[in-house]
């Protein structure tokens, strides 16, 4: 299984911090926002990795991460290998995936927005995944910010809304996705929504024709960083959680 980390967007919300620098190069306590991301998937085996960024945030980016060497692989103990991609607008989350398509080939991948932060593991979902898609679920005060997913007997995935005005029900569907090789296909018949962006929430209602989309409830802390409260949340979350780890 390979990764695709994106970091991309414009980080409006977050202005003046992201005029001139991009919102997964901010600082969250100790490190950017970005190194949270790729240690996450590290952690739970990955090790290739490519990242889908902007034009304007490449070169920083390339600068901070260059081919990997901050980051070991479980399995080998050697570094990583960190590849780059380029999304030239901010059109879209699945567009954000077409562009690794190439890179992931006929592999199972596991899709990361750059800008959640997971307290879960997730070494055991990814060692289990074989096929179609899967999503992660938390329940959430504000749903009409996210993709919210309407649930049927034994939690399975009926449809999502995304961005309801009038939510069914709290469950957010976070931003890390584990597809496998048909996502490609699927991204073919996708067509631009109303805020002109190729929405995953789109191909994850196509797996759901099929039958194939599982849900998995996040049993820890899920952070998506696009506010300034957010974002300091967020960092004293991470200070916390490292005095925590030190006493121990
Ligand atoms: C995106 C997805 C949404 C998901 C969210 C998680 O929203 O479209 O379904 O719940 O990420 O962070 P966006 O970042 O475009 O607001």
């Amino acid at each position: 299984m390979k990764g695709i980390i994106l970091a991309g967007g414009g980080g409006t919300r977050l202005r003046p911090l992201t005029v001139s620098t991009n919102k997964h190069l901010l600082a969250l306590y100790d490190k950017p926002v970005i190194y949270y991301a790729v240690k996450k998937l590290v952690d739970a085996g990955i090790d290739r990795i490519m990242i889908v960024t902007s034009p304007e945030a490449i070169e920083s980016m390339v600068k901070l991460l260059g081919s990997g060497a901050d980051f070991m692989s479980k399995r080998t103990g050697k570094q990583i290998q960190i590849v780059y991609g380029i999304q030239n607008q901010p059109n879209g989350i699945a567009y954000g995936l077409w562009i690794a398509k190439d890179y992931i080939g006929n592999d199972n991948c596991v899709l990361y927005l750059g800008d959640n932060i997971f307290e879960d593991d997730l070494t055991p979902h990814i060692k289990k995944f074989k096929s179609g898609a899967t999503v992660f679920l938390k329940e959430v005060a504000d749903p009409e910010r996210f993709g919210i997913a309407t649930l049927g007997q034994n939690s399975k995935i009926l449809d999502i809304d995304e961005k309801p005005t009038k939510p069914k029900t709290n469950y957010a569907v976070t931003g890390v996705y584990m597809y496998d090789s048909t996502v490609f296909k699927k991204c073919l018949s996708l067509k631009a929504s109303e805020r002109g962006e190729y929405e995953i929430t789109d191909i994850n209602k196509q797996y759901i024709k099929d039958g194939k989309l599982h849900g998995i409830f996040l049993k820890k802390e899920w952070f998506d960083i696009g506010t300034f409260d957010s974002l300091l949340e967020t960092a004293n979350f991470i200070r916390n959680k490292n005095n925590d780890n030190k006493k121990k």
